[in-house]
């Protein structure tokens, strides 16, 4: 199933549509917060991540530790008003699924119910794929995450790039599994129907990907994986600063800039408002 433009009638991609696209063409995804991003993204992607990549876009935290559940539910369902065709995946927010499988279930059925998304994603391997066999047993489609996982900065102690160590033992011949390559098979056990690699070199992604049975989602882990993310203000161009593995399309930071600066300049030297942006008067006689 194509995500093009124009479609008419399609109904909503599934997360067992996606799972089915392993090995089928490349599945594209971009982030969305809000409705009208959504409505851009929709017509080109296939899945939609609301990913809780907003605590540091939208909000300026340094971290998406503080974002919370009902955060995540607001723009779950301004994204689900803003598209149509394409997958919603929302995440699950840091200390909303880490407790219990029953801490998991219940915040997870709020994202579903809340926002009539598709699915969730979450972060870890093997340490949460008792979880994921839950949710997914549960009539939750559950994406996981594995290699960089941004919700446990403080354990990792930076945002590099993972697993360099197991990357290099296979391609110096070596035939032991990494943990890396056992979170990906823990995940696509556990029922997971797709998973997004982080930050990961290209020939563990390469392995886990040509390994694995559901879906690689990549993001910093090369061409190998059978679908890309990227943070669409990042593509945008509207962020200062971009990790490595960002193409940026769009300078959309410096039109602003320069919308913003003109406005000011118009409004302070008096060319705007303009006399057609002004209300005439409706005299009755
Ligand atoms: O939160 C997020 O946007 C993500 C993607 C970058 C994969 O998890």
């Amino acid at each position: 199933m194509s995500a093009a433009p124009g479609e008419a009638g399609t109904r909503r991609i599934s997360a067992p549509d996606i799972r089915r696209r392993k090995a089928d063409g490349k599945i594209v995804v971009l982030t969305a917060y809000h409705t009208y991003t959504a409505r851009i993204v929709d017509d080109y992607c296939d899945v939609i991540l609301v990913g809780d990549s907003l605590g540091n876009v939208l909000y300026g935290f340094d971290t998406t530790l503080p974002v919370t559940l009902e955060t995540m539910i607001l723009h779950g369902q301004a994204v689900m008003r803003g598209s149509k065709k394409a997958l919603v995946v929302v995440d699950m927010p840091f200390n909303t699924y880490e407790g219990s499988k029953e801490q998991a279930f219940a915040s997870a059925s709020r994202i579903m119910q809340e926002t009539g998304c598709g699915a969730v994603k979450l972060e870890g391997g093997v340490r949460m794929a008792d979880t994921i066999e839950f949710l997914s047993g549960r009539g939750i489609p559950v994406m996981g995450h594995i290699g960089l996982t941004p919700q446990s900065i403080h354990t990792l102690g930076s945002f590099r790039a993972q697993g360099r160590d197991e990357a290099a033992q296979l391609i110096q011949g070596g035939n032991g599994a990494g943990p890396i390559e056992e979170d990906g098979r823990a995940v696509a056990e556990a029922g997971a129907f797709a998973m997004v690699i982080e930050a990961v070199a290209e020939p563990l992604a390469r392995r886990i990907t040509e390994t694995s049975s559901i879906p690689t989602i990549g993001i910093g882990a090369s061409p190998a994986c059978d679908g890309q993310v990227l943070v669409l203000e990042d593509i945008l161009g509207l962020l200062p600063r971009a990790a490595k593995f960002v193409r940026r399309y769009g300078e959309l930071g410096e039109s602003m800039r320069q919308a913003v600066e003109t406005y000011a300049a118009d409004v302070r030297g008096g060319a705007f408002p303009g006399p057609e942006h002004v209300y005439n008067l409706k005299i009755h006689t």
